[in-house]
């Protein structure tokens, strides 16, 4: 028997090379040459900004973060995610750093990071555990989780749908797809803040943050290394790629991607759909009478409030559909504009939960189209079944008291709802 000693010696890594730049803040002068997707206009309600975009200056430009671009118009973003010969996903953050060539074509977090062809190899590790099948097999604890959820509510009149029950649920299903103590909620929400909230801060105090997760990835896998068992962690320090088990950086980096993918966007979706139904009574109401409608429902709530999106780095110099695109520039691939561009979907400003056609892209589009979907659509669908069947009478208590996440990935984080 050979002995695993991958992950007995120190894996903390050498502050990285990489191109760092200035931190611009504070209120943006135009949007079509200065858009800052982490200020608070942004966050709280970025649609008319993208829709007047999309009419004016459909490929928007700013100098912050070293300079970037904003495609609003679904044609070209769907474009870009397609073209990965000449838009790279090595980070797939848009902050105040980039990370050195040499990290492609892996990247940090395997495989959204990573450029072909290695990345079709290290998404094919992880297709078996998300199939639908497998999926299938959460569901009775999911919605079991749920209910505890609910039950917790008893005697309130007003409880925060975003804080005390979206949030919890992916965080719950994560957890034990990981094999991770599920005591450990909070500090999975310290890592998706500083992973997804913290991005222009200047790059060292991010990296701090990003430090302390992979210090905490790296004890959960020595524990399992030491204790195998039946879970996603133990499967990625098992698995074989060309002959040989994984790197280490790729089996943190791949679970970093899953905690963090896994929890923030999930909690968005279940918290935007439960904010819509709050705030639309007739909805509300018609989804309680006719629940077979859930499903195309919540696929409307899913392109109206794309939760997710994404960036990519220009590889080279070019003129790019009407603009000049320099090598590093970041891309940030707006899939919730895409979502709405009048375009591509029939009165795209409109929820309509009975729309029937709806290819949107919230999911992503492409090699990097999100591995996790079957799960993301289970856990929706079982967290809004049962607060309909538990809470079919709601509305928002004090809509101005809402709160939503700023950056890429974009949700209600306070959302007092009135249930009594
Ligand atoms: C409503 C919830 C979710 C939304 C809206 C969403 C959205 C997305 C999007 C837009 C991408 C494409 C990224 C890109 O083009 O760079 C993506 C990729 C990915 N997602 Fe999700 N996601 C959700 C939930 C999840 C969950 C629950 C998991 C797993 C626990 C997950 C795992 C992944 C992974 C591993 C990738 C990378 C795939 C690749 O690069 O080949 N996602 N997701």
């Amino acid at each position: 028997m050979t002995v695993d000693d991958r992950f007995t010696r120190d894996l903390r890594q050498d502050p990285p090379t990489g191109t760092r730049n200035e931190v611009v803040v504070g209120p943006v002068s135009d949007w079509a040459t200065d858009f800052s997707h982490v200020e608070p206009e942004w966050a709280a309600d970025p649609y008319p900004i993208l829709d007047d975009l999309r009419d004016r200056c459909p490929i928007a430009h700013t100098g912050r973060f070293g300079g970037g671009w904003l495609p609003t118009r679904y044609e070209d973003v769907a474009a870009i995610a397609y073209d990965t010969e000449r838009f790279s996903s090595r980070s797939i953050i848009m902050s105040n750093y980039r990370p050195p060539l040499e990290i492609a074509p892996v990247g940090g977090v395997p495989p959204i990071s990573s450029d072909p062809p290695f990345h079709h190899d290290a998404r094919k590790l992880l297709l078996p555990a998300f199939t639908k099948k497998a999926v299938a097999t959460r569901e009775a604890a999911t919605r079991a989780f749920c209910h505890s959820l609910i039950d917790s509510f008893e005697g309130a009149e007003v409880v925060d749908a975003a804080r005390d029950y979206a949030q919890h649920i992916p965080m719950r299903v994560i957890a034990d797809m990981l094999g991770f103590p599920p005591e450990d909620g909070p500090r999975f929400r310290e890592f998706v803040e500083s992973a997804l909230e913290g991005v222009n801060l200047p790059p060292e105090e991010r990296m701090a943050g990003m430090d302390e997760l992979f210090d905490y990835l790296y004890t959960q896998i020595r524990d399992h290394v030491a204790t195998p068992r039946d879970d996603l962690t133990t499967y990625l320090i098992e698995a074989e790629l060309y002959g040989r088990k994984l790197e280490p950086a790729h089996v943190a980096g791949t679970i970093a991607l899953l905690l963090i993918a896994g929890i923030d966007t999930t909690w968005s979706a279940i918290g935007a759909s439960l904010w819509h139904l709050a705030k639309t009574p007739a909805d509300r109401e018609r989804l309680v009478a006719e629940p077979g409608l859930l499903p195309t429902a919540m696929e409307e709530f899913l392109r109206a409030y794309a939760p997710v999106t994404m960036a990519r780095l220009v590889k080279e110099d070019m003129h790019w559909r009407g603009v000049d695109m320099k090598a590093d520039d970041w891309i940030l691939l707006s899939f919730p504009s895409a979502n709405r561009d009048p375009a591509q979907f029939d009165r795209p400003e409109e929820v309509i939960i009975d729309r029937e056609i709806n290819r949107h892209a919230a999911f992503g589009l492409g090699i990097h189209r999100c591995v996790g979907s079957h799960l993301a659509r289970m856990e929706l669908r079982v967290a809004l079944e049962v607060w309909l069947e538990r809470v079919p009478v709601f509305g928002l208590d004090d809509p101005s008291a809402v709160t939503w996440a700023p950056g890429q990935v974009r949700g209600p984080r306070t959302l007092p709802i009135r249930i009594g």
